[in-house]
Order: structure tokens, then sequence, then C-alpha cells
């Protein structure tokens, strides 16, 4: 179990709820996604406060996501009856509680959020639930680069890309924090074949702390056999 408990308390007290959509995912799926319809099964890896649901809804896809947090769990299913089974409680780096393979995981900004073990436990169970003869598509979107400022600070815990501890920031109250750079993510993702790798690197000038984001986004598929 890795999932970091922080985030329910988050969630309790109405913090980070992160309800806009992202334009990334949005763009990623539609880049890369074809066809899309109401067959296509789609798992969310960490849906958080559901920012990504209405998309997923209004594209008509059969829409499933694992989370973490009972908390906010709860607010999506008072929100989203009609996804009462389809999103579940659970730590998704132990397991992905439905048999059937999944064309599509989406995961903006969630796996980046436990230890490097975790993340490979997770990224194998993955790539057995993914359809292989349709998509089988893996798209991530905000993990975290080593190019972030935040990679220098925090405590380093368990491995040389995760960190927690913050107490300030962005990153403050959330437990683990993984960061990637290149090689780190085509080695997590060596059996998949990666079609896209990008790195967004923004500098703030307003407020001019010149802080530094980095994240990577992706595009990995299941090989053909
Ligand atoms: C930064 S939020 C992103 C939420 C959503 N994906 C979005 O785009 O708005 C990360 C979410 O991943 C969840 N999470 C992180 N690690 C998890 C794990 N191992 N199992 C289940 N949920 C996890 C957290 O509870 C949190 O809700």
């Amino acid at each position: 179990m890795t999932f970091s408990k922080e985030w329910n308390q988050r969630y309790q007290e109405n913090t980070h709820m992160s309800i806009w959509p992202w334009s990334d995912l949005i763009s990623y799926v539609k880049r890369f996604v074809s066809p899309i319809n109401k067959e296509l099964k789609v798992l969310e890896l960490g849906c958080g406060a559901g920012a990504n649901i209405p998309f997923f809804k209004q594209l008509g896809v059969d829409y499933h996501a694992v989370e973490g947090s009972e908390a906010i769990v709860k607010k999506l299913w008072s929100r989203f009856p009609d996804l009462k089974s389809k999103i579940k409680i659970g730590d998704f780096t132990n397991a992905i509680p439905w048999e059937y393979p999944f064309d599509l995981v989406i995961d903006r900004s969630a796996l980046t959020l436990n230890s490097t073990s975790a993340i490979c436990n997770c990224i194998d169970s993955i790539y057995k639930n993914l359809s292989v003869d349709t998509h089988g598509y893996y798209i991530g979107i905000d993990w975290f680069s080593t190019n972030h400022a935040g990679y220098c600070e925090g405590e380093q815990t368990e491995d040389e890309y995760t960190r927690t501890n913050y107490i300030k920031g962005q990153f403050a109250n959330v437990g683990r924090v993984h960061f990637s750079d290149a090689d780190h993510i085509k080695e997590l993702f060596s059996e998949f074949e990666l079609l896209v790798l990008q790195e967004k690197v923004i500098t703030q000038y307003i407020p001019d702390d010149h802080y530094i984001s980095a994240a990577w986004n992706f595009v990995a598929r299941k090989k053909r056999v």
C-alpha cells in the first residue's frame, strides 16, 4: 500500500479540489485515441475531485476509475450516481479491481505520487489489463520532471526519484511525490512502445520568483504480438 493518506485529508478539508478540465489530457485523448465510442473501456488512475469525468462522459465512453481517497469518492458518487459501480475506492498500485481489459488507461498526475517500486507494480498489472487487439494506450499527463524546482526540495524517501515532507508550495501535505527524467520513464515503460514523450518546462515571471515547473506528457502503447 503506497497511497498517501494525506490526500484524503486534503479532500476532507476541501483543498486540492481541481475541477477544471485539464487541457493536455483532452488534447492527448483526442489526438491519439480513435475510434472513441461507447465500447471504449477507459480506466482513470486517481480521478481525484473528478476534473476529467465530464469530458469522458461527454465522449460517451465506458469510464472507470480507482481512487484512494474515500472522502472524495463518496462526493463523486453523489455527483455522478450513474458511475457508482465504476468509481472504486482502492490503491491502484496494489490491484486493479476489474478483470476485463481496458482500451485506454489515463493518468493525470496520479501514479507519479507513488514510489518507484509501487509505480513498477502498477505498470506491470496495467500491462496485463490492457487490450492488445484494439487500442491498448496508457496516456500519462503531468508526471513531475527532475527539472521541476520541487525535485531539489522536500526529503528523499524510498528511492532517488521519490520525495516527501514538503512544507510549502504545490507539494505541501500530499505525501509522496515522484520525479522522472526521460530515461526513467523509458525504463518504467520498457514493455510498451512509447509513441510520444514531451516535457513542459514553465518559468513563472509574475509573481517574479522564476519558479520552474516541469512535467512529462507521454503516450505508451502495449506492444503488438
Ligand atoms: C494530483 S491528484 C489528480 C487528480 C485527477 N487525476 C486530476 O487530474 O484532477 C492525484 C490523485 O491520485 C490519487 N492517488 C495517488 N496515488 C494513489 C494510489 N496509489 N491509489 C489510489 N489513488 C491514488 C490521489 O488520492 C489524488 O486524488
